[in-house]
């Protein structure tokens, strides 16, 4: 649909010359053409040619007028789902509704679809939000909901949770184990994203401080997660950004190429977020040692599952404070940790690095004022659901948990090969598993499995769909592949079904070379939806 748009509606409304337009069209379809096949070595080559093409049209008469106004319809068509707004509320009720806000609020609920047991990762409590865990946090959330670690002289409580946590965390992340000096510390933050800002801001700081570096860059395998082009956004930080190798983990030698004087930190999956695959910590600390620079582990996925796992025997390689090059670690309490969202735990290997990450204002009419993450206030409601989490789950818990969780992607995983025309991409490690299709389009599947009322995640580089498993899918398992073959059938069945909803999107985004544009589209949907 991106393409038909892009290329054909074009075509019919332009605003400047007929001359120019034949030549758009022309280049427009050359590249789309070309790039409807997926791997192109010259792929980067013919990006930049297509980007500087778009770039021409915007210095043509009309063109950026006419180039933002066919944006503009894409975003109408992406957008066109959001229907019956009239009824959002723009302005205070004249009079409050009090208690009946209630109500309101549970008619608005009903927009949102049933969750139980059908989405890829997002919700990984099992059971209803009204029974047992679920209950648990809730309670423990509200007992603290009007508590703020801004001020631990009124609630010491929440230091202290937030301490026992951090604690906790770095206990079976290696903290005691590790082998040379220094002691293991952190914070909490709001999430995954946070943890990575907080670890990269660090080390930033820090290898301005030892080492003099003024113009830092940092490396990453290209299946880390987004977070740490935000953090290089944030922080002007340089993301070098290294290919995967074949069984899709991160390429040593790749990254060790990208290294130069520069190089502040390297960045290991454990495991990544797309394809579920450990990257090879090991190598990346050898690495990181022998150039004197950090290494942040990402174990906002695996924090809470991957000791648990090693445990009841599964083959894990060292992935924590153990592996002696690793120097900062993001685990999410919110995911396999069943916290509330908005809980993580950002950790350091000593008080030297963490130093960094915090803020100190002297000048400030406001008083002195130290602050240790990205937020003022907090919330101590969730520094306390997270610990009630942690505290009645315990050892127990989360080794019977990981169990369940190991076994039911173990099903999934073998499950996937015998849907014929389904393969699984390279051998995942824990609980999410990537599939795609040699013969069909994947998207198309995805969105025959959305009709089923499946919510998974759509990959691109290589085009594939995730499911990341969690509690909620343990008593799913056949159903899923149940679905997923049915939809499979129905796709290979049904070769025209699908051309106009998000599996073109989707086929665009992944191989359309102008990046530029696909960056301005996604940033105009972002705005347009309030
Ligand atoms: C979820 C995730 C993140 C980011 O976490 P948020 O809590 O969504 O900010 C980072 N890295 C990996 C590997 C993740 O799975
Ligand atoms: C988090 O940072 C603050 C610094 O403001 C510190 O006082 C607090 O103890 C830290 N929390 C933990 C668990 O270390
Ligand atoms: C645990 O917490 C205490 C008190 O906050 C702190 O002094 C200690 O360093 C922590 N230990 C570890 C291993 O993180």
């Amino acid at each position: 649909m991106l393409r038909w748009v892009v290329v054909h509606g074009m075509c019919g409304r332009l605003c400047f010359c007929s001359h120019s337009r034949v030549v758009f069209v022309l280049i427009c379809n050359l590249f789309l053409f070309i790039f409807s096949n997926e791997k192109l070595p010259f792929a980067g080559f013919i990006g930049s040619i297509s980007s500087l093409a778009v770039k021409l049209i915007r210095l043509l008469p009309g063109g950026a007028k006419y180039l933002n106004k066919e944006q503009k319809k894409v975003m109408d068509k992406l957008t066109s789902g959001t229907k019956g707004k009239e009824l959002w509320a723009t302005e205070l009720p004249k009079q409050g509704l009090g208690p009946q806000v209630i109500e309101r609020m549970l008619e608005i609920k009903k927009q949102d679809k049933p969750w139980e047991g059908r989405c890829s990762g997002a919700v990984y409590i099992g059971g209803t939000e009204t029974e047992g865990h679920f209950r648990l946090v809730n309670e423990a959330y509200c007992m603290f909901a009007h508590t703020n670690p801004l001020h631990p002289d009124v609630w010491p409580s929440i230091p202290r949770f937030e301490s026992e946590v951090v604690n906790m965390t770095a206990s079976f992340l290696g903290s005691k184990l590790q082998a040379s000096g220094g002691m293991v510390c952190g914070n909490m933050t709001s999430g995954g994203t946070e943890s990575i800002l907080m670890a990269v801001k660090t080390t930033r700081d820090y290898m301005k401080a030892s080492r003099g570096i003024t113009a830092p860059e940092m490396i990453i395998a290209e299946s880390a997660h987004s977070a740490y082009d935000k953090a290089a956004q944030y922080f002007q930080i340089k993301l070098r950004r290294a290919p995967v190798a074949d069984d899709l983990r991160a390429d040593v030698k790749a990254m060790k190429r990208l290294i130069n004087k520069n190089t502040i930190m390297l960045v290991a999956s454990s495991p990544g977020f797309p394809h579920g695959v450990i990257d090879p910590i090991e190598e990346l600390s050898a690495l990181a040692l022998q150039y004197n620079i950090c290494l942040h582990v990402d174990l906002c996925l695996g924090g809470f599952v991957l000791p648990f796992a090693k445990k009841l025997g599964y083959p894990i390689p060292p992935f924590d404070f153990r592996v002696a090059g690793v120097t900062s670690i993001s685990v999410d309490v919110h995911k396999y940790g069943l916290g509330p969202k908005g809980t993580s735990v950002v950790l350091y290997r000593n008080h030297e690095l963490r130093k960094y990450q915090f803020v100190a204002v002297t000048e400030w009419s406001g008083g002195l004022y130290v602050s240790p993450s990205m937020a003022g206030s907090r919330a101590g409601a969730l520094i306390a659901a997270a610990w009630a989490s942690m505290m009645s789950l315990g050892e127990s818990g989360y080794t019977q948990i990981t169990r369940k969780l190991m076994e039911a992607a173990r099903n999934i995983k073998l499950g996937i090969p015998d849907i014929e025309g389904l393969y699984v991409l390279g051998k995942p490690d824990m609980t999410v598993v990537a599939f795609a299709s040699k013969e069909l389009n994947i998207y198309k599947v995805n969105e025959a499995m959305a009709e089923k009322g499946w919510s998974l995640n759509a990959l691109h580089k290589p085009s594939s769909v995730h499911i990341c498993v969690t509690l909620q899918h343990v008593d799913v398992v056949d159903k899923f592949l149940d679905d997923l073959k049915a939809a499979v059938k129905y796709v290979r069945d049904n070769p025209g079904k699908y051309e106009d909803g998000m599996a073109p999107i989707y086929g665009a985004g992944a191989t359309l070379p102008d990046r530029g544009t696909i960056r301005d589209i996604l940033v105009d949907y972002m705005d347009s939806t309030c």
